[in-house]
């Protein structure tokens, strides 16, 4: 069952889709269809029409589908549904193209030309500047308020406390986006396809990040009312308070986040409410780009690894399909490796994959260690718990893509302590490029493998930092810190014995003598 409808086309001459783009009438949409959208403002209809010659046409939905990703069942539904789970069997649903008749780009270049033209939205946004390779959406329909601006330095100090040779490992810095991390990403795909259908409200469980991202393209664009499900206590301030102040209907429901999930899959069926988290296959288009961006900051040449903290397993997913996507169309003959790391205190795909050998096996898995699992986890009332808040985690959404990820990119998949986590955090901060708790075990997870030899010190290593510094204060400051009190109350008790990286305030007294005494011992 293949979705054949075509859409609505509204143009200029009232023609067909193909009447706007005569060179390559299979796709569908052609880069002299100017987008209604300027940075984030949504151009009233009147506004768009007297700009442009013409307001664009929809997508041809034969050539993008939603397709569930169980190889026995693999039904197919259109893009205009609203679809978390397989209405016939259960499993996640990707979004899969038509890519014969669509006809991608055959080179890098094609995206890299765009940049020149970065005025226009499109192109200026790190997702859109890649939409010939999520062609889900016409060009009108896109959202976007500046994502994806994102860079990919290497890191000498971050490279030596991994262990890898200097020139050797890079940071994908994800904070740069405007709510702070790789959400963002997923996002403006989200709100694309939101908006395609006609949502009026959005909602979403969240360990932080989700939310503050839903807030923000909500106060941005004004498409849709927000509504955020967090577990009481469970999220750091830095994202609460970005929450709380974009305006967006805060739920703090007595529970962790995994209850919150549970609840907001519940309410949003019920209400009929447009749900944005990772179930969403369309988020996952979007964050399929921090990997089409990876591969242009290092010259379309894939690296060897790439390092990624393990939470609801969206990114890992959307890394892999990308992976698989571009090796499909032929524009890499080679695909990373794929590393996911998992907080020890949330570590289900790490107790799966690595203890108990939970393989996808190309679409046949036999998810019965999932199931005991989580009853173990039921019976023995064991919750997610970390200092990496973001990735506490313990009923991971996509735990079923992320498997077939690590399949296509011959992945593994480590643990790493509290300790590790702040430790490698320390590190990063000291380049420049901080990240919050949960991005740096990435970096704690590349130590780990290059120590066991997995990772080879010459290889390519592209750590994900996923989320910005300012994320979470509290727990940079308390490693920083001189108040052992502070120090046992944040990590002390969450078995962090040491500080090794701690760059300590000095406290003088008000006066300038002992002030400049102590820039002379320690400037
Ligand atoms: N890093 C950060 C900073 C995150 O916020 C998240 C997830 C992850 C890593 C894990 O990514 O789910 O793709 O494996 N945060 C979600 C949230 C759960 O609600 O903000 P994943």
């Amino acid at each position: 069952m293949q979705a054949v409808k075509l859409a609505v086309a509204r143009v200029r001459s009232g023609g067909p889709i193909a009447a706007c783009c005569p060179e390559n009438d299979d796709l569908p949409f052609g880069d002299r269809w100017v987008s209604p959208i300027r940075h984030g403002r949504l151009l009233p209809s009147s506004e768009a029409s007297a700009e442009n010659d013409f307001l664009a046409v929809a997508a041809r939905t034969d050539l993008a589908f939603q397709q569930c990703i169980a190889p026995a069942c693999r039904a197919t539904f259109s893009v205009d549904e609203v679809l978390t789970s397989c209405p016939s069997c259960g499993s996640l649903l990707d979004v899969e193209y038509d890519w014969d008749r669509l006809r991608p780009p055959n080179s890098f270049e094609f995206f890299e030309r765009k940049w020149m033209r970065r005025s226009d939205p499109l192109a200026f946004s790190g997702v859109w500047r890649f939409h010939e390779l999520l062609p889900f959406a016409p060009r009108e329909s896109v959202v976007t308020i500046g994502e994806g601006q994102t860079m990919c330095p290497p890191s000498d100090g971050v490279a030596a406390y991994t262990g890898v040779r200097p020139g050797r490992l890079f940071l994908q810095y994800e904070g740069l986006n405007p709510s702070g991390s790789f959400k963002d990403n997923g996002m403006s795909a989200a709100f694309t396809h939101a908006r395609m259908i006609g949502a009026r409200r959005a909602a979403c469980a969240s360990t932080g990040n989700t939310s503050a991202s839903l807030a923000v393209y909500c106060a941005v664009t004004r498409l849709m009312r927000g509504i955020i499900f967090i577990g009481s206590g469970k999220i750091s301030y830095g994202k609460l308070s970005q929450a709380l102040d974009y305006g967006a209907l805060t739920i703090q429901i007595a529970g962790d986040f995994d209850d919150a999930m549970a609840r907001v899959k519940e309410v949003s069926g019920k209400l009929g409410i447009y749900l944005v988290n990772s179930v969403n296959p369309f988020r996952l288009e979007g964050q399929k780009t921090i990997m089409f961006r990876v591969l242009e900051s290092l010259g379309w040449e894939p690296p060897d690894w790439i390092v990624v903290p393990g939470g609801n397993l969206g990114n890992s997913s959307a890394f892999g399909k990308a992976f698989a996507e571009l090796r499909k169309i032929g524009l890499i003959d080679r695909v990373p490796r794929l590393a996911v790391i998992n907080a020890a205190g949330a570590n289900t795909l790490h107790e799966l994959y690595t203890r108990r050998g939970l393989r996808w096996e190309g679409g046949r898995a036999d998810l019965a260690p999932a199931c005991h699992y989580y009853d173990e986890l039921d019976r023995e009332n064991r919750r997610a718990d970390t200092i990496a808040s973001a990735i506490e985690i313990n009923r991971p959404v996509n735990l079923t893509k992320c498997l077939r990820a690590l399949e296509v990119c011959d992945g593994v998949v480590r643990e790493v302590s509290e300790q590790e986590i702040l430790d490698a955090k320390a590190q990063v901060g000291a380049g420049g490029l901080g990240c919050e708790p949960a991005s740096a075990a990435s970096v704690a997870g590349a130590k780990k493998l290059v120590a066991e030899g997995v990772i080879g010190r010459d290889e390519r290593v592209v750590c994900i930092l996923t989320g910005h510094q300012l994320k979470d204060p509290t727990a940079t400051v308390a490693y920083h810190t001189t108040d052992q009190k502070l120090f046992n109350d944040v990590l002390g008790a969450r078995g962090v014995s040491r500080a090794s990286y701690a760059n300590r305030a000095v406290s003088v007294s008000n006066q300038l003598d002992e002030i400049v005494q102590a820039i002379d011992l320690y400037g």
